[in-house]
């Protein structure tokens, strides 16, 4: 029987000697870069919905099978446009996972309202008891947050927030194209919102 070699970690031999970077993202194509040149000779600015904007608007909305899909600066101003159009204001609290990027709670406080953290199980997940101890008179929405690609359990978040009278809104940013039952994620709630920062599964740069 042959000894395994140390890992790398521990001093061993690498098994990767190439220098690195060893994987970007997004990849960038020749149709990307057309795509992009193309647009900056014809409008550096689009101020409605016209040209790529409505394509982007259009085919995210068919990808999801959802009405209405309006695309925002970022994905803080998505969750933040998100929570104004869901009518959370001065008073509100709103249950978001404790696990989370900082813009799933932040734009509450720019609105008046309180996010108010909830648990997450070992997955990352949202734990509905630690939830449900936390919820007041004050609570309007709880937000599912479909963390690292891992879409939460939506079943039993729907259930959730019928059975406590709250609107479910969720937070895609990880998890483009994922799926609960063969359902996209973002097509759950009453609204969700998403980020195409530059690692995100669905990428804009
Ligand atoms: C879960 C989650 N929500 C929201 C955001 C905010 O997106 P953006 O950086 O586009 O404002 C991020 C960004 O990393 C995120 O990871």
């Amino acid at each position: 029987m042959t000894a395994t070699p140390r890992l790398a970690l521990r001093g061993g031999p690498p098994v990767i000697d190439a220098p690195g970077p060893h994987f970007a993202w997004p990849p960038i194509e020749d149709r990307d870069v057309e795509a992009v040149t193309g647009q900056l000779l014809s409008a550096v600015s689009i101020p409605d919905r016209s040209g790529v904007i409505a394509a982007l608007e259009d085919s995210l909305a068919s990808f999801l099978g959802v009405r209405h899909v309006v695309t925002t600066c970022t994905g803080t101003a998505a969750l933040h446009s998100m929570y104004a159009a869901a009518g959370i204001g001065p008073g509100d609290e709103v249950i978001v996972p404790a696990l989370t990027f900082h813009a799933t709670a932040t734009p509450l406080f720019h609105l008046g309202a309180r996010p108010v953290l909830a648990d997450v199980d070992e997955h990352g997940q949202l734990d509905l008891d630690d939830a449900a101890r936390r919820i007041t008179q004050r609570t309007k929405a709880i937000v599912a947050v479909h963390l690292w690609g891992l879409p939460e359990n939506m079943d039993a978040l729907a259930a959730f927030s019928a059975r406590h009278d709250l609107m479910l809104l969720e937070d895609g940013s990880h998890a483009h194209g994922a799926t609960w039952r063969g359902q996209p994620v973002g097509s759950f709630g009453r609204a969700a919102a998403f980020s195409m920062n530059g690692p995100k599964p669905l990428s804009a740069g």
